[in-house]
């Protein structure tokens, strides 16, 4: 088995999806959950184990496992390949005769993060843990993070060199900067360094904290083709399993707060690093929660980063909490000095987002008079609700605040109708209809590909299929079960973007749990055999009222005799066998 095959045999495409994407069973080996490729509030993508292979009915992507990878890993094919084989313990080949120049670039530029973090490790001083113990971060914290230290001077660009790594995959590490000689120079010196991972765990940047008051405080990596800000979320690798398990994520703002909660024991956390939220890191955590709490720093930068990020989170209709804690405190201060079990439970008693929203609307406007209610509403509050794309969610929380603000929800629908611009609902899209007959012969092709191929000769010399919706998919099938290629990814492949829906509302839509016996299959075929016969007839039948009609009795009569000796070639199949629907 070549190496592609001996993947895709141990890489379950259920799994592999599983992982980033929350499935629901629908049946036997059959999922389906939100789009991770676009954005819906009603589940339409589907994942199917025995065919392997996904499919959106949203926005038409679809695939095998190799293709799922590319998409939502941003890799070629042939990374792709690696990551998958890697992760299932596949060993590459030897001469990686697939190795392309995208392919040899990823590898020098994973390769040089993993010997940075190795130095900046291998760098830490006494200082530095002091510093970090100052901080109430445990050895064991720093072990676990990887934390290091990367010292004054340009030690890692030596490291690079001596490695061999060409000046031009330095320059793209993000780590060397480039001095107006061209010569090469460490980004980072003399900062605390937090790697940053992927999805996957693997290392691909750094954060770097000054260890004095050195500007900025924080410095990140430079973007590379490894590293884009708005996509990666620290520590997304370690925490997205608990995510899941406890369905909510906790959003923080800083490094030292996620490192601070995890080794308490909130494992559940999760920061954007250097940047504010984005549409991608939304999307990222909405894979494995829809509900989340944000809990940013309480200084006025933090409030505000709260409010844009909300922004967002409406749009995808996370179930939001905010969590503000008291006296000022940072995350990682807070349980420094207050216990893991006062934070727990002051996440549990957060405030939704529009209690908060609503609380903030009292500090501002005159809530003792109705003008000061209705323009903290509307200043503050609709912007917020019309974001909010569930028109019956909407109305929920519309009553909700009119009762917080001690305003009639009317005078709120009201106000909101005044400009008509609402976004709009994604509501599951409509499935293409195809018959149940068709959806089994279609089905029953791809579960027996020998039967097919038997069938396809069958096929052929029959005419009334050939109008079906689903011919072009049958006529592609039939050419792909006589080559000995039938499967589902194949015959997708080769289909137009119309009959590619179509097949995956044969196959995916299918609600029935068990699969196509070959009987059925052969059923089908006789009862297109029965409907070609009876058009045949019909066809007869008609000429020969014709004739008659125009006194040409006796050709009339010969057409009529050449009909019955037909009519006996071509039996009826037993009527249990029979789909009645088909042709
Ligand atoms: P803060 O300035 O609130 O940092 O920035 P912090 O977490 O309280 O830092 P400590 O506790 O003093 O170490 C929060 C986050 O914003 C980003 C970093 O990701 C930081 O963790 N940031 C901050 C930067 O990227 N650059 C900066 O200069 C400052
Ligand atoms: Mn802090």
């Amino acid at each position: 088995m070549d190496f592609k095959e001996r993947v895709r045999d141990a890489a379950d495409i259920t799994k592999v999806i599983g992982e980033v994407v929350r499935l629901r069973k629908t049946g036997p080996n059959r999922y389906i959950g939100l789009c991770p490729f676009h954005q819906e509030k009603t589940p339409s993508f589907n994942v199917h184990g025995d065919r392997q292979f996904y499919y959106c009915f949203g926005c038409q992507k679809g695939g095998d496992v190799f293709r799922f990878v590319e998409e939502i890993e941003g890799l070629g094919f042939f990374d792709a390949l690696k990551s998958l084989a890697e992760r299932h313990g596949i060993p590459l080949p030897q001469r990686h005769s697939f190795d392309d120049e995208t392919s040899r670039e990823r590898d020098a530029l994973l390769r040089m993060q993993e010997i940075a973090l190795q130095h900046f490790q291998e760098s830490m001083s006494a200082e530095v843990q002091r510093y970090l113990k100052a901080r109430h971060l445990s050895d064991g914290a720093v072990c676990d993070f990887s934390l290091g230290y990367a010292p004054a001077g340009s030690v890692l660009s030596r490291i690079f060199q001596r490695e061999g790594f060409t000046p031009a995959e330095m320059f793209g590490s993000g780590l060397i900067v480039q001095r107006d000689d061209g010569s090469p120079y460490d980004r980072f010196r003399n900062r605390v360094m937090f790697p940053i991972h992927n999805e996957q765990g693997k290392a691909i940047a750094f954060g770097g904290r000054a260890l004095g008051d050195d500007e900025p405080k924080y410095l990140n990596s430079s973007e590379t083709k490894l590293y884009t800000k708005k996509r990666v979320l620290f520590n997304l690798h370690r925490a997205k399993e608990t995510i899941r398990r406890l369905d909510y994520t906790i959003l923080v703002e800083g490094y030292m707060d996620v490192i601070g909660l995890f080794q308490a024991g909130v494992t559940n956390v999760v920061a954007s690093c250097g940047t504010a939220l984005s549409e991608d890191h939304v999307r990222a955590l909405r894979r494995h929660s829809e509900r989340i709490a944000m809990n940013f720093d309480p200084d006025s930068a933090g409030v505000q980063a709260a409010e844009r990020s909300v922004q967002m989170l409406l749009e995808e209709s996370m179930k939001i909490r905010i969590l503000t804690l008291e006296g000022g405190l940072d995350p990682d201060e807070y349980v420094a000095q207050n216990g893991v079990e006062s934070y727990r439970a002051r996440v549990e008693a957060a405030d939704g987002y529009f209690h908060w929203l609503a609380a903030r609307a009292r500090e501002k406007f005159d809530m003792k008079s109705a003008e000061g209610r209705m323009e903290g509403f509307r200043e503050m509050l609709r912007p917020a609700l019309e974001r909010v794309p569930d028109k019956l969610e909407r109305l929920a929380v519309v009553n909700d605040l009119a009762q917080f603000l001690g305003v009639d929800a009317r005078a709120i629908l009201e106000q909101m109708k005044m400009d008509g611009k609402r976004p709009k609902a994604s509501g599951a899209p409509a499935l293409p209809v195809i018959t149940a007959n068709e959806s089994l012969l279609i089905r029953g092709m791809l579960e027996h590909p020998p039967a097919a191929a038997e069938i396809a000769g069958q096929l052929r010399d029959l005419e009334s299929w050939k109008a079906l919706p689903c011919a072009k998919i049958v006529e592609t099938a039939m050419g792909l079960a006589a080559e000995g290629a039938l499967i589902y990814e194949t015959l997708d492949a080769r289909l137009s973007e119309g009959d590619r829906r179509l097949l995956a509302a044969a196959v995916f839509a299918d609600k029935t749990p068990e699969g196509v016996v070959e009987g059925q299959l052969q059923a089908c075929v006789a009862s297109i055999r029965h409907a070609d016969s009876q058009r045949r007839m019909k066809e007869t039948r008609d000429q020969v009222r014709t004739l008659e009609r125009e006194g040409r009795h006796e050709e009339a009569m010969a057409l009529m005799s050449s009909l019955e000796t037909r009519g006996d070639k071509t039996q009826t199949p037993r009527t249990e066998q029979r789909n009645e629907c088909l042709g």
